[in-house]
């Protein structure tokens, strides 16, 4: 097991991480173990499960699995191979096309929605086959307002208690009547923390980001939530300007039933380790960060929209997505100049100026998590928890 080095602090308060936690394959491990096994992991919207099959297949790095909408309306979510001989069950090519019943590409077991093997031919002949032992095996899955979340360990809390600090907004801002409009992905050579970290402080949005800054003046950012797994708060928009976009105008209508208040402002969260959350008065903005390696991750941005702007005929988010898609390309470049300056053996952590106390409190927050003990993962055995 790796050594975690000790907390850097100076006389004057919090120094960045040091650089075994961006550069150490030790270190990134221990976050498997530590976190990423032991976190509510945002997986997707409901809204892209396939219509047509109710399934959504999808890899968090080495763990393989698949969401299934079982004909009793339960999303549960099951490792994507099959008991047998362990072939793929929900591939590229089927995932659309698959009936009520997974049926496996290779010798043809056939599994319920809820992970119960139905039939495996020639196999009542196998001495002690009890079909009964060989369901699929599950993985915790649970919505909230339309987001999906699986959790590969045992949760400690609901999603609903986990997420409690966002409840109002996912109220106000309908987060369950959003759908995805536009996506936009990207491969970033950067720790994820760094992208965390980056995304949890304006202090480089002068210097980085002229077209935001002039939207959202950077002294305007303001923490409503500053301790634990979830971040982040409101920055008041600029008197000229409806919302975030290439000309700071609105691209659609303001989302149903917000106040004049939250019709001027923007608010930026993140969900440790895995999701930032974006209202803004006419749409939501997301990222999913996902881990590839020490230095590489993988980023995956969404616009939500409620579906009455979408349906008419003069929709055009096309402002609002370019925006975005150059201030994330703005955001990565910088994480990906951290990454490679941290890769010199003689780089030491610097100081933390005051407008990045919420980096601080991601890094206590990691600390904290990679610092505790838990038993070792369970794999969840058929009938799955609901
Ligand atoms: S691997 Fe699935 S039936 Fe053989
Ligand atoms: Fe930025």
């Amino acid at each position: 097991m790796a050594t975690l080095p000790p907390s850097q602090r100076s006389a004057n308060g919090d120094k960045a991480l040091p650089r075994d936690f961006v550069v150490s394959q030790d270190v990134f491990e221990l976050e498997t173990e530590k976190i990423f096994n032991q976190s509510w992991l945002y997986v997707c919207r409901v809204s892209e499960i396939s219509e047509a099959s109710g399934l959504y297949r999808f890899e968090l790095l080495n763990d393989h699995l698949f969401l299934a909408l079982g004909e009793d309306g339960q999303l549960r979510a099951f490792r994507n191979y099959c008991r047998h001989r362990g072939s793929e069950l929900v591939t590229p090519e089927n995932c659309e096309s698959m009936g009520s019943r997974i049926q496996c590409p290779y010798h043809a077991w056939t599994y319920d929605r809820s992970g119960k093997l139905l039939a495996a031919p020639n196999m009542m002949d196998a001495e002690g086959f009890e079909s009964s032992e060989w369901g699929l095996n599950s993985v915790h899955c649970e919505v909230w307002h339309g987001f999906v979340f699986v959790h590969l360990g045992n949760p400690d809390d609901s999603l609903a208690e986990f997420l409690k600090p966002l409840a109002e907004h996912a109220v106000d801002w309908n987060f369950d009547q959003l759908v995805v409009a536009e996506e936009l992905v990207y491969t970033v050579q950067a720790n994820w923390k760094l992208i965390f970290q980056n995304y949890n402080e304006c202090y480089h949005c002068p210097s980085v980001h002229p077209a935001l800054n002039r939207l959202t003046p950077y002294k305007g950012a303001t923490n409503d939530v500053a301790s634990g797994p979830i971040l982040g708060g409101p920055m008041k928009l600029a008197d000229d300007c409806q919302t975030m976009s290439s000309d700071g105008n609105r691209v659609a209508n303001f989302l149903p039933g917000l106040s004049d208040e939250q019709k001027r402002m923007v608010a930026y969260y993140t969900v440790f380790p895995g999701l930032f959350i974006s209202p803004h008065p006419d749409y939501v903005l997301l990222h999913r960060i996902e881990r590839a390696s020490t230095g590489e991750s993988r980023v995956v941005c969404q616009l939500l929209f409620h579906p009455g702007s979408i349906a008419r005929t003069d929709f055009n988010p096309t402002a609002a997505v370019e925006f975005w898609d150059l201030t994330n390309r703005q955001d990565w470049r910088v994480c990906e100049l951290a990454q490679r300056g941290i890769g010199d053996v003689t780089y030491e952590p610097g100081p933390y100026s005051n407008l990045e106390s919420v980096v601080a409190a991601f890094d206590r927050h990691y600390r904290e998590r990679m610092d505790q003990n838990h038993q070792n993962r369970q794999p969840i055995g058929f009938p799955c928890a609901d």
